[in-house]
């Protein structure tokens, strides 16, 4: 998950994952193939290839004479999805890139066919928010971690000690819209000058604190949106979306003045957030494309998923799905 626990709880994602042997079950799959309309032969991106859920649709989509290009930021996720898609009968050529999708443009190795259509699934997997040691859940105790690339950047650990106050409220409120974000961020202070916060549990139970008496009223627990919150901030998750977003505007704008790119002419895009602040994104930088004239949109309102896949799999309840393809 999409990604995120969100204001849905961490229970929520961590139940979405329960039931799929690969620990994450991919959302809206149908309805994405459908959009990204893949065919034998084709180049395929998917950019947070995950736990391969949706790589493997894609790629048997493409087939062997096909080429589909997986990127992840997390190694381990990233290595168990081209497994799996190796795995498959028939299976495309796979390349893996263990990178920041905002890099597309940059790390598509050489040689790559132009891409015909390209995923991208927002958030995280269920299995890295079931894993204690990478710190994304408080309701398990680990370290104060939150990286999806756990081999470089700042744990959330190292940003709770070095953000001043103001800047967490800011995040805590922001990102995670908590009403509590002063307070919290206060007590965060008052606590890191004593003892450094080095662990989910600490950091749950400083919040759960900072929400007092209100706690037991809570429908979520206390702790969720702070988390989400410095999740958002410790990946600047929305740094790297506004960089993928520039990527598909610069390459659109190049197909369409007949310039080589990194995206076929034709090419279908798509893009499932699980946050608003997301989804404003997405929908801004498609409506200048298509405003543009050099792309259409595929979905008039955004894909959610119907009931009955909320129901099987919680964390699909905040998914909006929208797609472009380019015009030429
Ligand atoms: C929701 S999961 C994808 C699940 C996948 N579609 C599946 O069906 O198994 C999101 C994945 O994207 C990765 N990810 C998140 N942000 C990323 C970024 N900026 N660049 C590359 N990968 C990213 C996460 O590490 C995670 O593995």
């Amino acid at each position: 998950m999409k990604s995120n626990p969100g204001p849905r709880g961490d229970r929520a994602a961590h139940d979405a994952g329960a039931s799929d042997p690969h620990g994450h079950r991919p959302v809206l799959l149908g309805e994405i193939v459908e959009l990204l309309v893949p065919i034998s032969g084709e180049s395929v991106i998917d950019l947070t290839a995950g736990r391969g859920g949706h790589a493997v649709a894609l790629g048997a989509s493409v087939g062997a004479s096909g080429t589909l290009t997986l990127f992840d930021r997390d190694p381990a996720n990233l290595a168990y999805a081209c497994a799996r898609v190796s795995a498959m009968p028939a299976a495309p050529r796979i390349q893996s890139v263990h990178a920041d999708f905002r890099s597309v443009a940059l790390m598509m190795p050489g040689g790559t066919p132009p891409a015909n259509a390209v995923l991208a699934d927002l958030g995280f997997a269920s299995t890295q928010v079931d894993d204690p040691s990478r710190g994304l859940a408080f309701s398990h105790d680990g370290p104060l971690d939150m990286r999806l690339d756990p081999t470089r950047g700042e744990t959330a650990a190292q940003l709770v000690a070095r953000l001043d106050e103001r800047e967490l409220a800011d995040i805590i409120f922001h990102y995670g819209e908590d009403p509590f974000a002063r307070r919290i961020a206060k007590n965060i202070a008052q606590t890191r000058a004593r003892v450094p916060i080095s662990t989910t549990g600490q950091l749950a139970s400083l919040v759960r604190e900072s929400y007092g008496a209100r706690a037991a009223a809570s429908r979520l627990h206390p702790a969720t949106r702070t988390f989400m919150a410095l999740r958002i901030a410790v990946n600047d998750e929305l740094g790297a979306l506004e960089g993928l977003v520039a990527a598909v505007r610069d390459a659109a704008l190049a197909a369409a003045s007949g310039s080589p790119t990194w995206l076929a002419a034709g090419a279908r895009v798509a893009i499932m957030s699980f946050h608003s602040l997301e989804d404003r994104i997405v929908k801004r930088a498609f409506a200048q494309v298509i405003e543009a004239g050099w792309a259409e949109s595929l979905t008039r309102k955004p894909v959610e998923a119907s009931p009955a896949e909320v129901g099987a799999n919680p964390r699909a309840r905040s998914a909006k799905l929208r797609a472009i393809k380019l015009v030429r």
